[in-house]
């Protein structure tokens, strides 16, 4: 969500900070600022708008030293203003603090300040603890670090948050609760930020804050505490990805260089991992609890958004090969209703930032209630890679664009892989699980094929880029297609666009269709393919425009339909990673057509650390 960099160090900050921001644009974008500590107060530049606007107004006498704190802002309390973005100083401008998350009492707090003459010039929860440190810094005889965890103590809510002070110019201050934190480590220098691609550039020795954990960075080493100064033993990682990942490689929009990625991080999810002779997967992250999967009465997959519709595919996936009872919970769902989970159960979570605050929040919860929870997840190291008792990391890279699309297809690749896995565990035959994994082996291809017809859908895109509303529909295991297909143009274009089971429209949406209304329908051969004839048949009968995913053989449909996107034929587990890739490519030119901003759409954020 907002973006957090901080560099204390030998070189000079502020260029670290600038650059660190620009690579995290994408989390959070309608704010930004910089602080920096010079002639014993803080300096802070902050503007309403993007990065490189920030970059232009930095005044030329900025302190050139060689400690900043950075931050990109995605709203939450208070509008994307000059006097809401961070960082948010103290009465004194003698602290300066950037925050990701939300404090929930800063109203009790502010109020309480207030009441001791505090002053405050924003509307931001933010700010409250800028001025509680420095109301708390009067009690700690000079131990800034201690008026830190003090009034860390006082706050309920998420955080992940980053000080820098006069008081103590040697030192960065970074506290996690709830929202992502790294720390890098370089060579006399250290850095933080709230996602590793803004370090990666950097160093690739990273630590991970924990929930609760207090860390005090200097140049030359840094401590980690407890939020009650309990030293705690930290573990270095190492970053995997590099620098050229997370570039957009002569692509105009990352949307565009990751779709067109696919083919590659399809195989990727599936290197290793398939046993051809046994007709078997080999799932590393799973290879402990193969008795537990065996066993399970039920699976529970909790998810957001796009992960969300990925775990769709998956429950039909499963229980039609496995035959596991599996339920998909939105995750802002499952934590609030009092779930009945049991030890009978395993609980999913699906999550290609591993951070959203929701699916976290959801593990813990399941956790709690005493059952196994294991995680799909792309970003390793991430939150919920952390917490789960396992899972499968999707191994598609770093994903920048805000709408997810590889993540989407590595995400059914996997579940795909799950699903042989479960079936296997519970009887399906070598042969079975060997005819499966030969046509999930195919499917990098099959994409590739698809992407080669990227002129013929910009075309059908340019003609409908004046649409007001689109519908999608699909049914069985091309239902969820139908969501993610709304989802993707909503997110990049402003359509409204809605996602229906074919057989659903009847139900309410054809009621809105006329001449002007665009029906995309996915038509593959599969079960429901006369089913869904039918359904295009009555949205013709009203004269709405039909746009079809069908099947490179079907000659049916050309007489039915306006346009025709012709994909491959696939076992119908499968269908739905193929038949996404058209209607990413549809959202991404209509978007751009449109003259959208594509890889940051307005008020969306990659990774929604707030709930
Ligand atoms: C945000 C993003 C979506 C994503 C969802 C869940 O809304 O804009 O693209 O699908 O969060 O994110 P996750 O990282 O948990 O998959």
């Amino acid at each position: 969500m907002c973006g957090i960099v901080g560099y204390i160090g030998k070189q000079k900050a502020l260029p670290i900070i600038i650059e660190g921001l620009k690579r995290l644009e994408y989390r959070g974008y309608d704010s930004a600022g910089v602080a920096t500590v010079g002639n014993g107060e803080i300096l802070v530049t902050r503007i309403s708008g993007k990065v490189s606007e920030l970059e232009k107004s930095l005044p030329q006498d900025l302190d050139n030293g060689s400690l900043a704190l950075g931050h990109t802002r995605w709203a939450t309390h208070g509008e994307p203003t000059e006097r809401n973005a961070h960082p948010h100083i103290d009465c004194e401008n003698k602290i300066a603090l950037v925050h990701n998350g939300i404090i929930e009492n800063y109203q009790a707090i502010r109020t309480k300040l207030e009441q001791v003459g505090h002053k405050f010039t924003s509307d931001t929860d933010t700010e409250i603890l800028a001025h509680l440190i420095e109301e708390m810094y009067k009690y700690t005889d000079g131990d800034f670090t201690n008026a830190v965890r003090l009034a860390l103590k006082e706050v309920d809510g998420a955080y992940g948050i980053a000080v820098i002070s006069a008081h103590a110019p040697d030192r960065i201050i970074v506290a996690r609760k709830g929202s992502p934190l790294v720390i890098g480590i370089g060579d006399g220098e250290h850095y933080i930020a709230s996602d590793a691609a803004a370090l990666v550039r950097h160093t690739r020795s990273v630590v991970y804050l924990e929930d609760g954990e207090v860390a005090v960075l200097s140049r030359d080493d840094f401590t980690t505490t407890t939020i009650d100064n309990i030293e705690v033993e930290k573990t270095v990682h190492k970053l995997t990805f590099d620098i050229e990942q997370i570039e957009k490689a002569g692509f105009p929009h990352f949307m565009l260089k990751e779709i067109h990625e696919q083919p590659t991080t399809i195989a990727d999810a599936l290197r290793g991992r398939i046993l051809f002779e046994e007709g078997d997967v080999k799932l590393g992250g799973l290879r402990d609890v193969l008795d537990d999967l065996r066993k399970a009465q039920r699976f529970i997959i909790t998810a957001c958004g796009t992960s969300w519709h990925a775990a769709l595919v998956g429950e039909y996936m499963i229980e039609q090969y496995a035959r596991v009872p599996v339920e998909v919970e939105y995750a802002s769902e499952f934590r609030y209703r009092n779930p009945i989970v049991t030890e009978n159960d395993i609980v999913w979570a699906i999550s290609q930032s591993g951070e959203t605050a929701d699916t976290l929040a959801a593990v813990r919860e399941a956790k709690m209630r005493g059952a196994k929870v294991f995680g799909i997840v792309n970003v390793v190291g991430s939150s919920i890679a952390r917490e789960t008792d396992g899972g499968v990391y999707i191994h598609a890279g770093p994903e920048i664009g805000v709408a997810s699309t590889k993540a989407f297809t590595s995400q059914l690749t996997v579940l795909s892989l799950l699903t042989v896995l479960m079936a296997r565990l519970r009887g399906m035959s070598i042969t079975d699980g060997y005819k499966i994994l030969s046509e999930l082996k195919s499917l990098p291809k099959m994409v590739q094929g698809i992407l080669d017809q990227t002129a013929y859908i910009q075309d059908i895109a340019e003609r409908f880029s004046f649409a007001r509303n689109f519908l999608y529909l699909g049914r069985g295991y091309n239902f969820p297609v139908a969501l993610e297909g709304a989802l993707k143009l909503k997110e990049i274009s402003y359509i409204h666009a809605e996602g229906y089971p074919a057989a659903e429209m009847k139900h309410g949406p054809i009621a809105l269709i006329d001449e002007n209304m665009p029906v995309v329908v996915v038509a593959t051969h599969d079960a429901s393919y006369d089913k869904v004839m039918s359904n295009i048949q009555e949205v013709k009968a009203r004269r709405g425009k039909i746009i079809a995913i069908a099947n490179d053989n079907d000659t049916e449909i050309e007489r039915h339909a306006n346009y025709v996107i012709r994909i491959p034929e696939t076992l119908d587990l499968f269908s739905p990673i193929i038949s996404s890739i058209p209607l990413q490519l549809l959202a991404y030119y209509i978007a751009v057509f449109r003259g959208c901003n594509v890889d940051q759409p307005r008020n969306l954020a990659k990774s929604v650390t707030v709930e």
